[in-house]
């Protein structure tokens, strides 16, 4: 058995996981932040980083634990070192570093967005589950930072066929629930109020960008605005007119479910039929899904349906971010004798191609 421990510290997960050659999880640990960036509604990355100092070594202990293993049982030591906040990464980098060097371990920095598209290669705790991706396969990369659409070939080749040229699709989920007036974040709230309201209840734009397979949700989000400004006209008390702009709207009557059904409505419109576009063009066999917004039970669904090959997807909790997928990729690298050096650095800007 090779045993890798993965550390993730991008962003204001601070996770720790145990994976056994690259296909079972032994321990998955995440200790989240959510509840501390919320009252700013979005993530603070000072506290952030100060926040992954205090929890790093009890959630890698716990990590250990949950595994029953002990240091010696590891083969590598894989972390987070970009994309993501700098102060952020550089928790784990350090952390990752003096473990392996204090423990002889090989140490391997792996690449953030990598981690997430590799969580399609785990067995699934308790489902009975082994995924097995088959290559030329699709690759469709959703989160709060990335909007990918990738060709692998094989592991560890990428072929970029488009992303994002504006909003990522999960900043554009935070930012439509901040319009909205729901929690931080937006993805898992719109989600759930999206299945009280009625998909067609407003006539959102579409952006298709003809002849590409890139993305743009701004003008989406622009659209939505508009509507919830529509409302807000309706008040009439100066009181509540006096509300900046960016604030959390205090719009009566704002039907927040139709709103937040149409808005998912047509993110899921446009990622799937470019994802169902470029499978055709490029004959895959399979779609991954990967990213936070993969949690979203309409997008996985609605892939399910529309794209011609199988769609495999993580379960919600390995699509949001956690280290099993950096363990996965540890695993990879290790065989590979890719190992880092010890003057491995975080990358905040580091891409995937
Ligand atoms: O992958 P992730 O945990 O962190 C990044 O690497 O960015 O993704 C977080 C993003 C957030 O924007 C969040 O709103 C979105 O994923 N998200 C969702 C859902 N759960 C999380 N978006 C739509 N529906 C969901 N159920
Ligand atoms: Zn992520």
């Amino acid at each position: 058995m090779t045993n890798i421990l993965g550390i993730e510290t991008s962003c204001d997960e601070t996770a720790a996981a145990v994976v056994a050659d690259g296909r079972t999880i032994r321990s998955n640990v995440v200790a989240s932040q959510v509840d501390l960036h919320a009252q700013y509604g979005g993530v603070f990355p000072e506290m952030a980083s100060r926040q992954h100092i205090l929890n790093i070594m009890p959630v890698i202990q716990q990590a250990m634990d949950d595994a029953h293993l002990s240091w010696d049982d590891l083969a590598a030591i894989a972390v987070t070192y970009g994309p993501g906040l700098p102060g952020s990464l550089l928790v784990g980098v350090n952390t990752a570093k003096g473990l392996a060097y204090g423990r002889g371990l090989p140490l391997i920095g792996v690449n953030h967005i990598e981690a997430h598209v590799y969580t399609n290669w785990l067995e699934i705790p308790g489902s009975g589950q082994h995924p097995t991706p088959e290559f030329p396969l699709l690759c469709l990369i959703v989160s709060g930072g990335h909007t990918e659409l990738i060709l692998m070939r094989g592991h560890g080749q990428y072929e970029r066929l488009g992303g994002t040229i504006d909003d990522a699709a999960g900043e554009a989920f935070d930012k439509v629930g901040r319009l909205l007036g729901l929690p931080y974040p937006g993805g898992p709230a719109i989600e759930q109020a999206a299945k009280l309201g009625n998909p067609t209840a407003f006539d959102l734009p579409r952006a298709w960008l003809k002849d590409s397979y890139d993305f743009s949700f701004s003008g989406l989000k622009t659209a939505v605005l508009r509507v919830v400004q529509k409302y807000g006209d309706e008040i009439t008390s100066p009181a509540e007119r006096a509300v900046p702009a960016e604030a959390p709207p205090l719009v009566r009557n704002l039907p927040v479910s139709d709103l937040a059904a149409s808005f998912q409505a047509a993110v899921v419109d446009v990622l799937t039929e470019k994802t169902r576009q470029a499978a055709e063009a490029y004959g895959v066999k399979q779609v991954l899904l990967a990213g936070g917004v993969a949690a979203n039970r309409t997008l996985r669904q609605t892939m399910v349906e529309r794209v011609g090959v199988p769609v495999l997807c993580p379960p919600p909790y390995l699509s949001t971010d956690n280290a099993t997928g950096v363990a996965v990729v540890g695993y990879h690298r290790l065989r590979a004798g890719q190992i880092s050096g010890w003057d491995l650095d975080v990358e905040p800007n580091l891409r995937l191609v």
